[in-house]
């Protein structure tokens, strides 16, 4: 049992149209730890009829929030802020218990999803329209931005607390209701979110959860709904698609956040030390379970070497291990199965010439664990080259020239994250321009935040989240023309 400083944070309903209700389908779930194994809790399931039934309460609701002043909702969503920031340690502990990461890491992700609500509180003040110069002397032409309507978003496990709030703040910041169905491996976050923004004084119906085991038919129930207008969905490139599909029935306007396959590129001019620091934080973050995590580590034969030995180094300092124990800094995957694919990846990899350095293993601390491994001599013809590993496996492959690095970079349908090392400002500029990316990482290897547009091009989806542009997925542009004058 987890030992909360507010028990009542732990909710094991669904929560639609502010209300803690049982599931539809009559049956609950487990919710496992994934360190030990152990049950934290049994869940209630929901069905299609509690989606219907949360879309119809959110469309009701909406009718007034959307009157309401900007000012208005940044002042709930600002006291949701405040009441999330409050019970940081107990929302770290409920995540790192359903989700595996270290405590402090939870506390981090904590942190940053509160980021996201305090940031759409204050943009909720500032979607501007426009009045735009009329090309005709009797016409006066103007913009105006609406919200888009009931926004559906279906949330991964891998960041159970950020990945709600950076869909959820927007779209209430914007006049939106929003109904959300989080990973049913990790629901206890989203349901602990959910009782926050019923405390901060968010009216009914605006924000609900429906939780089930069966994920296919609650996603087909939020798509299918000819009242939802907008699905944002953060998950695999294979789901995106089929959601994408599912959406065109009806139009509507999706943003996906999708897999990644970042390129991290370490040349020779680079600062070493600052490239492993910066290739530890970015592949390690929770156990490499992020769509950003570097997935190919491209290094200049000239370092090669020398960048292997110092990465190893610093790898060989982490400690795996429960992630509510100190000092533990790499929890386990999320499930076996998760543990099964990457060791596939690794497996294929040695067998095609890739050499373990460190790692690679099975360990005693259970089937949910995968020590940090490092492998070189990777090559382009691996599927650890072309698949998104999601687990903590460095592949270092090496490379001559520029031209090389960059067709290296940009050979992959993904197009999410990449990092770049070197102290020459002309490639800096080349590489930026020139990598397919959303989002690229100049001498940095930790580029998410609440300020900074976050999202993909090419299979990596399409939309911005966070930023002053991550309010436009929430909203319609309106032209006005008023003739007469
Ligand atoms: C993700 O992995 O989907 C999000 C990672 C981040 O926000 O940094």
């Amino acid at each position: 049992m987890l030992s909360l400083n507010d028990p009542l944070l732990l909710k094991t309903q669904l929560f639609i149209n502010g209300e803690w209700v049982d599931g539809g389908s009559g049956s609950s779930f487990p919710i496992v730890d994934p360190a030990t194994g152990l049950q934290i809790c049994e869940m209630t399931s929901g069905n299609k009829n509690d989606v219907n039934f949360a879309v119809h309460c959110a469309q009701n609701a909406m009718q007034k929030w959307r009157q309401t002043t900007a000012k208005n909702r940044a002042e709930i969503l600002k006291h949701w802020y405040a009441l999330v920031m409050e019970n940081i340690d107990d929302l770290a502990l409920i995540l790192s218990a359903e989700q595996g990461k270290p405590i402090a890491e939870a506390k981090g992700e904590i942190q940053y999803g509160a980021a996201y609500i305090e940031w759409f509180a204050e943009e909720a003040k500032r979607v501007y329209g426009d009045i735009i110069p009329s090309n005709n002397a009797n016409q006066r032409l103007l913009t105006i931005k609406q919200p888009i309507g009931v926004v559906a978003a279906i949330t991964p496990w891998n960041f159970p607390n950020a990945m709600i709030t950076r869909k959820v703040a927007p779209a209430l910041a914007a006049g939106c209701a929003v109904v959300v169905k989080p990973a049913e491996a990790t629901p206890l976050s989203a349901l602990a979110l959910a009782e926050l923004a019923r405390r901060a004084g968010l009216p009914k119906g605006l924000f609900s959860i429906v939780v089930g085991v069966d994920a296919i038919e609650i996603g087909k129930a939020l798509t299918d709904h000819s009242l939802v207008r907008k699905l944002s969905f953060t998950g695999s490139t294979k789901v995106g698609k089929l959601l994408i599909k599912q959406c065109a029935d009806s139009v509507k306007k999706t943003s996906m956040e999708l897999g990644g396959n970042a390129p991290f590129i370490v040349f020779e001019d680079a600062d070493i030390d600052k490239a492993v620091q910066g290739a530890m934080a970015s592949k390690f973050r929770n156990a490499g379970q992020t769509c950003v995590c570097a997935n190919r580590f491209l290094v200049h034969s000239s370092i090669y070497q020398e960048f292997t030995d110092k990465f190893v180094e610093q790898a060989k300092k982490l400690k795996v291990g429960n992630g509510a124990k100190e000092n533990v800094t790499v929890g386990p995957l999320i499930n076996a199965s998760a543990v099964q694919n990457v060791h596939s990846l690794v497996l294929d990899a040695q067998k095609n010439g890739a050499i373990k350095v460190m790692g690679g293993e099975a360990t005693e601390l259970g089937e949910n664990f995968y020590l940090p491994t490092i492998l070189t001599h990777v090559t382009p013809a691996m599927r650890i080259f072309n698949e998104e590993i999601f687990g903590p496996v460095a592949p270092i492959v090496a490379f001559d020239t520029e031209e090389q690095a960059l067709e290296l970079a940009n050979a992959t349908e993904a197009g999410l994250a990449s990092y770049l090392y070197t102290q020459n400002y002309a490639r800096i500029w080349r590489f930026s321009e020139n990598l397919e990316n959303g989002i690229v990482g100049v001498n940095e290897g930790i580029i998410s935040s609440e300020v900074a547009p976050f999202g993909g091009i090419k299979e990596s989806g399409n939309g911005r989240e966070g930023s002053k542009y991550g309010i436009d997925d929430y909203v319609e542009i309106k032209y006005v023309c008023m003739g007469g004058i």
